[in-house]
């Protein structure tokens, strides 16, 4: 499977909070439904030693919440195929 980084399409479930896109100057993560992060707007990915990541210079980046995606830190819709439960509990 060729992994994409690209933030998958909107998952059955996901719920709108009705708020608007990122603008210019704001970064925005979204916590998809059993998925992964999905951040908006300009940043920078680096990893622990602070090497930049390439993201290249698409709209949107997902990075995986489930821990078994075969791109990490990216996700590549792995989190679908063994049934990542990631609702959130406090
Ligand atoms: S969240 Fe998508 S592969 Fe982990």
């Amino acid at each position: 499977m060729e992994a994409s980084h690209d933030a998958p399409e909107e998952e059955p479930g996901a719920r709108s909070t009705g708020a608007t896109a990122a603008g210019a100057d704001e970064v925005r993560i979204r916590i998809r439904l059993d998925g992964p992060y999905v951040v908006t707007g300009s940043f920078v990915l680096t990893d622990h030693e602070g090497n930049v990541l390439d993201c290249g210079d698409r709209p949107n980046v997902a990075l995986c919440r489930c821990g078994h995606s075969g791109s990490r830190p990216f996700c590549d819709g792995t989190h679908r195929q063994i049934g990542f439960d990631g609702r959130l509990r406090s």
